[in-house]
């Protein structure tokens, strides 16, 4: 029978609670998920380099038989073709996402009708959860228990701190 390789694509900068419980779903739906980190200049500099988001998401899916962890740099339809993967898996929390997921989802049919794209929704607990928001909230200390595991956690604290001691601060007098 067919196996159905499937791409987790995203910055995961950080891997959220939210991110896991879709590999979590996708793992059992897919015979072989790949979390693939996309190096995307587009999006300015990440908080987290390639190798640390690499690290956080290897160790918060090591017990996942059938999930591995990767990154690609171009397109999304070519690094699929490179993997044999006949899937993409996006999550989707609210209708606010519908918009741009169809617009990705329809663009990479064109460039590539052999590759599906596969929503699946978080749980709801998940849904107003977002890297962006998490990244805020750890920039001003705000509580993170319940958003991401304590081991990203860790590094989003030891990120903030090394990113203060380097911050210039404007005096206000
Ligand atoms: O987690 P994100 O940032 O929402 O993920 C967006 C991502 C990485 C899936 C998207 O930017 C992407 O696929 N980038 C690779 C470049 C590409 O193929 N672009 C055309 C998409 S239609």
């Amino acid at each position: 029978m067919k196996q159905i390789i499937a791409i987790y694509p995203g910055s995961f900068d950080p891997v959220t609670n939210g991110h896991l419980d879709l590999i979590h779903r996708g793992c059992k739906l897919f015979d072989r998920l790949v979390v693939a980190i996309a190096c995307n200049p587009d999006k300015g500099d990440p908080l987290f380099e390639l190798e640390e988001r690499l690290e956080m998401l290897k160790a918060m899916t090591a017990d996942l038989e059938n999930v591995t962890v990767d990154a690609f740099e171009g397109l999304l339809m070519s690094y699929c073709i490179e993997k044999n993967a006949n899937a993409v898996l996006r999550g989707i929390r609210a209708v606010s996402d519908y918009e741009f997921e169809l617009q990705m989802a329809l663009m990479n049919r064109k460039i590539e009708p052999r590759v599906e794209t596969v929503f699946m929704m978080p749980a709801e607990k998940y849904s107003y959860l977002s890297s962006r928001i998490v990244r805020e909230i750890a920039a001003f200390g705000g509580p993170l228990a319940g958003l991401v595991p304590e081991l990203v956690e860790q590094h989003l604290r030891r990120r903030v701190a090394a990113k203060r001691s380097t911050t210039f601060v404007i005096p206000t007098k």
